[in-house]
């Protein structure tokens, strides 16, 4: 379900600044066992992939997306996402999955890839929804130890409508 809070203005989404740097850190720490550290998102700074959402001047969440280099064929990554506890189930993890697969897409960007644990369930529900297949399985990719499930997304095929199967190699 996927309800703003009632009286709330409409979610924008912008390019993450500097000064939203602090807020953005903050969500990662509330969201992952194992955060990035300050300094990885300093480095995605004047990134197109590097987005936030807001509403009513708040921080809800954020996305990280980048273009891997792959034998002339680049590859998109999604390689963070996401929103804050309290405005989870909003539609705020879709609307940022969305506009980085966009901003993707008008980079010429034909593959999208990411990793995600295979116990996040709400993650997993989420890819699959936007059209990510699973394509293979990481034992042991989290320090933790948890395995992670490498899903991929065509994203001519997103972008059109017309899902066809990723052809994709992964280093
Ligand atoms: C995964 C996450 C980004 C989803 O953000 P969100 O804003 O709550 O998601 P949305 O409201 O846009 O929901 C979009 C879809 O995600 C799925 N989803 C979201 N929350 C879910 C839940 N608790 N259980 C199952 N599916 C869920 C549903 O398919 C939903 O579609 P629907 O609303 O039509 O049912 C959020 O739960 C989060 O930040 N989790 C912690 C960080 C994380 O795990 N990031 C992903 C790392 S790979």
């Amino acid at each position: 379900m996927t309800t703003p809070p009632a009286g709330s203005q409409p979610l924008s989404l912008r390019q993450v600044e500097r000064a939203d740097l602090l807020d953005v850190f903050r969500i990662e720490k509330q969201c992952f066992s194992q955060p990035w550290p300050y300094a990885a998102f300093e480095q995605f700074l004047g990134e197109s992939g590097f987005m936030l959402a807001e509403r009513d001047d708040v921080v809800v969440g954020y996305v990280v997306a980048d273009v891997i280099p792959n034998y002339g064929r680049d590859i998109g990554h999604i390689k963070d996402l996401a929103v804050r506890p309290e405005s989870r189930g909003q539609g705020v993890g879709r609307s940022l999955l969305e506009r980085a697969l966009t901003t993707l897409f008008v980079d010429s960007t034909a593959l999208v890839k990411l990793e995600v644990r295979e116990s996040n369930d709400p993650a997993l529900d989420l890819y699959r929804d936007v059209g990510f297949e699973p394509m293979r399985r990481v034992p042991r990719y989290y320090d933790d130890g948890e395995a992670a499930l490498v899903m991929v997304l065509d994203l001519d095929g997103w972008a059109t409508g017309d899902p066809a199967s990723p052809d994709i190699d992964d280093e």
